[in-house]
């Protein structure tokens, strides 16, 4: 287990029910030895009494940017400069929607605001909340620009309601931080190529054939292993995100630009993860001008090709075969098909991606993963598409070591 000897966290408390497990992560924290600095919102003092949480971090609560005394002790800015690292267990959608816009208009904004330190969010509200796009939007604004979440996790909250919402336990968010802070570098001298996003396949100069592929699986499972140390290469369909730090991306359109591309790079990775939604046929001939309305007739017809399989053909490479890793985005019998996929393409290991429950798979901010392998398969349960690909990414490489072994 990594200690947090003296590792300074600031605990930003907000204000929800889940506020009462933060006291217990306080003591955690406390226990591995970190120094911990709470912040209260004004909402979050109605759950929680600064006073427990003085007694529980054994340093002053501070709660309010307007506060001369508060300052004098350690002002707004000197908090965030101390920092190693800031985790808001609860982050309400209030919270988070101030973030996202950028707002400063408490200490614990303020204090997100002024830091270079890595943030964790633990989200905490009641399921419908948590469902609304706006939610999810800035949710999925403050991950692209680096913020981390826990969470949250799904069951019976405290208003009653059943689903996702519920803020991780501490000991959850406690082991978060640990990785967050670790310096191991788990993945240090591993090559990794991921494809990611959908492909388009131009019908004509302004049309095409592609696919929900929102690329944020992909995106996830790049900024997983670069943050571990190993060296990424994303090579990225069409889509709208922004490249996680260290890591190389290449941009194409079609299968078979990403096909070449993909084949460039394979016999220099230890490994290559194909979670492209690829579009399986093209057009046999792309028209040169904008196709027109053909006149007397109601149907139109385009005459495709297959696409080459690009993760089939790193599989078959015969010099400097990567581990080779698939997705298989399914609708039915998901585990059956991944299997026939997994030896079909001669793959090391297949993700089966039932996308056909509603709030994962395509474009959506979660996911769950079934991963199969020649001797063995495990269950990688909903939860955010960057928490799911930081434990595939261990699955993965586990299986890849074992592998060279043998
Ligand atoms: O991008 P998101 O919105 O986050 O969504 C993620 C996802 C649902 C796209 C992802 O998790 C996923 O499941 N990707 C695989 C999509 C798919 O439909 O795969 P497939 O069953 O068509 O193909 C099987 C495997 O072969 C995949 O690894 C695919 O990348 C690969 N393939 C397929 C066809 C082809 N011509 N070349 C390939 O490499």
């Amino acid at each position: 287990m990594t200690t947090l000897n003296g590792k300074r966290i600031v605990v930003g408390i907000s204000g929800g029910i889940a506020a009462y497990k933060s006291i217990e992560l306080i003591r955690l924290l406390r226990k591995s030895d970190a120094e911990v600095r709470v912040v209260l919102t004004a909402a979050a003092a109605h759950f929680v009494t600064p006073l427990t949480l003085q007694a529980i971090s054994g340093n002053p609560v501070a709660e309010s940017l307007l506060d001369p005394q508060a300052e004098l002790a350690m002002g707004h800015i000197e908090l965030a400069k101390w920092a190693d690292l800031i985790v808001i267990a609860p982050a309400t959608a209030d919270l988070a929607a101030r973030l996202a816009v950028g707002m400063a208009n408490d200490l614990l904004s303020t204090i997100c605001l002024a830091t270079t330190a890595p943030i964790l969010l633990a989200p905490a509200m009641n399921q419908q909340m948590f469902r609304q796009a706006v939610v999810q939007q800035n949710l999925a604004v403050l991950q692209q620009r680096g913020m981390r979440l826990i969470g949250p996790n799904s069951g019976e909250q405290a208003c009653g309601d059943v689903g996702a919402g519920r803020m991780s336990e501490p000991n959850e968010i406690f082991s978060a931080i640990q990785t967050a802070l670790s310096t191991a570098q788990q993945f240090k001298g591993l090559k990794v190529a991921i494809t990611a996003g959908p492909t388009r396949e131009a019908i004509d100069p302004v049309r095409f054939i592609s696919n929900h592929s929102s690329g944020k699986m992909g995106f996830a499972l790049a900024r997983a292993f670069a943050e571990q140390g190993a060296e990424v290469s994303l090579i990225a369909g069409p889509v709208n995100l922004t490249t996680p730090p260290n890591v190389q991306r290449y941009d194409v359109e079609s299968a078979q630009q990403m096909h070449g591309l993909t084949l460039s790079l394979a016999p220099r990775q230890d490994i290559v993860i194909g979670c492209a939604a690829v579009a399986d046929y093209r057009m046999e001939t792309i028209a040169d001008q904008k196709l027109k309305k053909q006149d007397g007739s109601d149907q139109l017809i385009l005459k495709l090709v297959k696409n080459p399989d690009i993760i089939a053909d790193v599989a078959a490479l015969s010099a400097n075969r990567p581990f080779v890793v698939g997705f298989a985005a399914e609708t039915q019998d998901v585990l059956e098909y991944a299997a026939k996929k997994l030896q079909a393409k001669n793959l090391d290991m297949i993700c089966a991606n039932d996308v056909a429950v509603q709030g994962q798979g395509f474009n959506s901010e979660q996911n769950a993963l079934t991963v199969l392998w020649k001797n063995g398969q495990q269950q990688l349960p909903l939860s955010d598409k960057f928490s799911l690909s930081q434990k595939l990414a261990a699955l993965i490489v586990q299986q890849y070591q074992t592998a060279q072994i043998i």
